[in-house]
């Protein structure tokens, strides 16, 4: 669609000058305001002359009719106005040689570009924070964030995806102390992270009104800092342990990164950025603790050290974002979080900015929207949580009965169900707008009805097994032109493809693609039910129709891939 957008802009733009030389409009200009009708029977594309006004002399309706007899032909089926709008609806033989061929052409190419060749995005996503289960609100930064990575490297740039693990802080003085007083080796060794937490939150309640649990807890976490080798040695254990979790979710989820430099990475890389921070005179001394003053800029002050000298979670970050320039040369660096934390990034990419690093405008902070459960914030310390672990078994194990029921037969059963009950929540989560806040229940994420992953990589299976029996059957040579409205509707929505990837990338919003997805499983769904494939008479009207359904294969399995989805050939 996009030759089409492109064409109309061009033609509407020598009309135009042959029509009024005053008047005249680029055809850039023209694009900017080419708008989509609201319902697909007026038309593709739609043109406001509204702009033309006053430079023709004549009011928009006027202006709209006298274009609209000058276009019509050629690549337009029909060139109609409704007041102030000219809509044009393009032709089913230029549809075909553009958007069909186009698909057969690239392949799983289709929709990329090389827009960002030569250049290197930098993810942030999943970091965790080490020492607690693996729960439900990870599941955002792990899928969007992989996503975008995925949607970077289609428009061509090099991706490194960094799981920032929260491998370093305080929590490991509890953690330690607790394992000292109450913990042993073997029963963590056999109940991994649940056993950490155990111990974890029952010091943390006999924290509460202990103090002196408290000063063992920050003593410990001294004698870590300064390299005691007990202490250093219990770190790395449950270290090991905590990200193991994570280490399977991710895998159950086709989710990789390239690096895993956590926190503690960045321990000996914060004195040099502190002292930065010093000469610049940009440190202030508030009740003890070091800040950097952000009043001017509407916001409470970044803390860059404790009032015991100890750094903070924005002092890490901004070490962590000089070394990653210093490392990877970014072009934008993309940090995807929960928008609890928006104030964070927006303070230390300003005190970057402060620091006078001229790459401080690639930052790119993508927050995403909080996850509740029952209406309550999530807590692991009371217990208000849902690991992921256990959702995604419940969603294969359900998807595993409805398998038994429907196709028992079925080869490769447990890989199947693994990819179509993953599957189903990860697109269940990636289809709203990232930044709407989330109430969790499972009964909405393990319902299969209507706009569903299983929906959509059914139908992607469908396609495949059309093309499969195409395939032994054989098929002829095929018309040259698609001639039904559905048909012609399939390939419309095939060909809003790489706008699409676009706009997904340009808004960091992988719910373009869920969406768009949805679009084709519609238009692929009505053009099966309205148009018989295997059965149509005429055997170039079925060979077209197979090219069709090859065609929405290709496009539905790559737009699948982009947000995380299995393609299991056979449900
Ligand atoms: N570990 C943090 C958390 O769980 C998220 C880290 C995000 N990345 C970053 N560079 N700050 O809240």
């Amino acid at each position: 669609m996009l030759n089409f957008k492109k064409i109309t802009a061009e033609k509407l733009a020598n009309a135009i000058a042959e029509l009024s030389p005053d008047a005249a409009l680029t055809a850039e200009e023209i694009a900017g305001l080419l708008e989509y009708p609201p319902d697909a029977a007026m038309g593709d594309i739609a043109f406001p002359c509204f702009r033309l006004s006053k430079a023709m002399r004549k009011a928009p309706p006027m202006i709209a009719a006298a274009l609209a007899e000058k276009l019509t032909g050629g690549e337009f089926e029909s060139v109609t106005t409704a007041g102030a709008y000219i809509n044009f609806k393009v032709s089913k033989g230029y549809l075909t040689k553009n958007v069909l061929l186009a698909i057969e052409e690239k392949g799983e190419k289709y929709g990329s570009t090389n827009e960002g060749e030569g250049k290197t995005v930098v993810l942030d996503y999943c970091s965790p924070n080490l020492m607690k289960p693996f729960h439900i609100g990870h599941l955002g930064t792990t899928v969007i964030g992989h996503s975008l990575k995925l949607l970077h490297e289609f428009a061509g740039y090099k991706c490194v995806g960094i799981n920032y693990l929260g491998d370093w802080g305080t929590q490991f003085g509890k953690q330690i102390a607790a394992y000292k007083k109450w913990g042993d080796r073997e029963t963590i060794e056999k109940g991994g992270v649940d056993e950490l937490v155990k111990l974890y939150v029952r010091y943390n309640n006999e924290c509460e009104d202990n103090d002196a649990l408290k000063d063992e807890a920050r003593a410990e976490f001294r004698k870590l800092e300064e390299g005691d080798e007990e202490n250093l040695a219990l770190w790395k254990w449950f270290v090991d342990v905590s990200f193991e979790e994570c280490r399977k979710t991710c895998d159950l989820l086709g989710v990789t990164f390239d690096s895993f430099k956590g926190e503690s990475f960045y321990t000996d890389k914060m004195p040099a950025q502190v002292e930065k921070l010093r000469a610049l005179g940009l440190l202030r001394i508030d009740e003890g603790a070091s800040i950097v003053d952000l009043s001017d800029y509407n916001m409470p002050p970044c803390l860059i050290l404790k009032k015991d000298g100890t750094t903070l979670y924005p002092t890490r970050d901004i070490a962590a974002a000089v070394y990653r320039k210093n490392t990877y040369d970014f072009e934008k660096a993309i940090y995807v979080t929960s928008s609890a934390q928006s104030l964070h990034f927006a303070q230390w990419f300003k005190v970057v900015e402060l620091m006078g690093y001229d790459w401080s405008d690639k930052l790119v902070h993508v927050p995403y929207g909080t996850v509740s459960i029952g209406g309550a914030k999530l807590a692991t310390r009371t217990g208000n949580v849902v690991l992921l672990k256990d959702l995604f078994r419940q969603s294969i194990e359900k998807v595993t009965e409805i398998m038994n029921e429907k196709n028992p037969n079925l080869e490769n059963k447990e890989e199947t169900a693994e990819a179509v009950g993953v599957g189903a929540i990860v697109f269940n989560y990636l289809f709203n707008s990232r930044i709407k806040d989330i109430n969790f229940t499972l009964e909405s994420a393990l319902s299969f009805e209507g706009n569903t992953g299983p929906y959509a990589q059914y139908t992607y299976a469908r396609c495949c097994s059309i093309v499969a029996k195409a395939k032994e059957a054989g098929m002829g040579a095929s018309a040259d032109t698609v001639t039904h409205e559905d048909e012609a509707a399939l390939l419309k929505t095939l060909a809003k493809f790489p706008e699409r990837v676009q706009q997904a990338i340009a808004e960091y919003e992988p719910s373009d693609i869920t969406r768009y997805i949805i679009d084709v499983c519609t238009a692929f769904n009505r053009f099966y039910c309205n148009c018989p494939i295997m059965n149509a008479e005429d055997e170039a009207v079925r060979a077209m129709r197979v090219r069709l359904t090859s065609a929405t294969k290709t496009v539905l399995g790559t737009a699948l891939h982009l947000i995380c989805m299995k393609t299991p050939e056979k449900i």
